[in-house]
């Protein structure tokens, strides 16, 4: 198939048969192409058994910076495996399905962006992870949920700031820090959607279940919290925590690994505030162990970029990693 039209479909289209063992042959292909498997939490649980490095974005990025890999296989999202493209311009980046975008990326388009900034000259621009690599090239510092608040710290109380795209996790920032950045008006599609009602009917079906949140979803579901953080914090939490069992407030992909970690202890999916039974990304989930293998298979569907822009978003990308050096957050 050609590149154009694996751009327009999102992913190779080829049959697998069916009696194909799809997890020994992807064990076969990471030997053989050296390549290694990086997902997010919010992958299927297939993908995340496969994967050699499971992580939140701060992590993920972290280990696509440090790789000897000759190819990254990226089970997440657009702009992860960006990110990992971004930091390894030489190695081949692969992404099951391009498709798989984010709506909080989407939020924040770049022409718009750019005049927001641009009416705020005296203002330093601080980009959460999840957008695109032509916002982070009009950003200062970027973040991810697991340092946001000690980057912010580490900047003097004076500073002028704008936060993007995400304003529940800038106004909980805010909230934490005492500061007053302007805030970018987007949002996660999937941590807006709980009900904070059903949370506390839930809290009093399970009086000794703690609340867990991640700072993407809206102030009143983070006020119900006993605890807030990324979702590696959110999953160190459930295993140092004596608590037996969680209302878990994030996309329901990191339910797997939380039961893989403390298979004694409950965890429930946070309820949406709609009829269905679950909170799962669509973006996150057009990833499947299948496309996953297809693409291991044929190096594609790769991520290509710009060369102008990579440079750009690789400047507060690479200050992220130093910031998150300097203040001892990763080793
Ligand atoms: P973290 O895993 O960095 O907490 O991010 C959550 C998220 O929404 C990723 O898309
Ligand atoms: Fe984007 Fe939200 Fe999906 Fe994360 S969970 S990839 S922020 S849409």
């Amino acid at each position: 198939m050609h590149v154009e039209n694996i751009t327009k479909a999102g992913f190779l289209n080829v049959e697998i048969d069916p009696s194909l063992d799809i997890f020994a042959e992807i064990g076969k292909l990471k030997k053989e192409k050296n390549a290694v498997i990086l997902a997010h939490y919010y992958q299927e649980p297939d993908i995340q058994d496969v994967a050699d490095y499971i992580g939140d974005s701060l992590g993920l990025a972290q280990k696509a910076a440090n790789t000897n890999a000759d190819i990254i296989v990226f089970a997440g999202v657009h702009f992860m495996a960006e990110t990992a493209k971004i930091l390894n311009p030489h190695k081949k980046v692969l992404l099951p399905d391009l498709r798989a975008g984010c709506s909080l990326s989407d939020s924040c388009p770049p022409p718009l962006f750019k005049v927001f900034k641009e009416m705020h000259p005296d203002h330093l621009v601080i980009s959460y992870i999840n957008c695109s690599a032509g916002i982070k090239a009009l950003s200062d510092i970027i973040c991810t949920s697991s340092n946001a608040q000690q980057i912010v710290e580490s900047l003097p109380k004076e500073q002028k700031i704008i936060f993007a795209p995400d304003k529940n996790l800038g106004g909980y920032i805010n909230k934490m820090t005492g500061r007053n950045m302007l805030l970018w008006n987007g949002a996660c599609m999937v941590h807006e959607i709980f009900s904070t009602e059903k949370i506390i009917k839930l809290k009093n079906r399970h009086p000794d279940a703690k609340v867990i949140a991640h700072p993407e979803c809206e102030e009143p579901v983070l006020q119900l919290a006993d605890f807030i953080g990324s979702t590696t914090q959110l999953l160190k939490y459930t295993e140092t925590n004596k608590s037996n069992s969680f209302i878990v407030a994030t996309e329901a992909g990191i339910l797997h690994k939380m039961r893989l970690n403390t298979p004694a202890k409950t965890f429930i999916a946070a309820p949406p505030d709609n009829s269905c039974a679950c909170n799962d990304c669509p973006h996150m989930k057009l990833n499947t162990l299948e496309k996953l293998y297809i693409c291991m298979k044929y190096e594609q569907p790769e991520i290509i970029m710009d060369e102008e822009i990579r440079i750009a978003s690789k400047i507060p990308i690479d200050r992220m990693l130093q910031l998150s050096h300097q203040l001892g957050l990763i080793g």
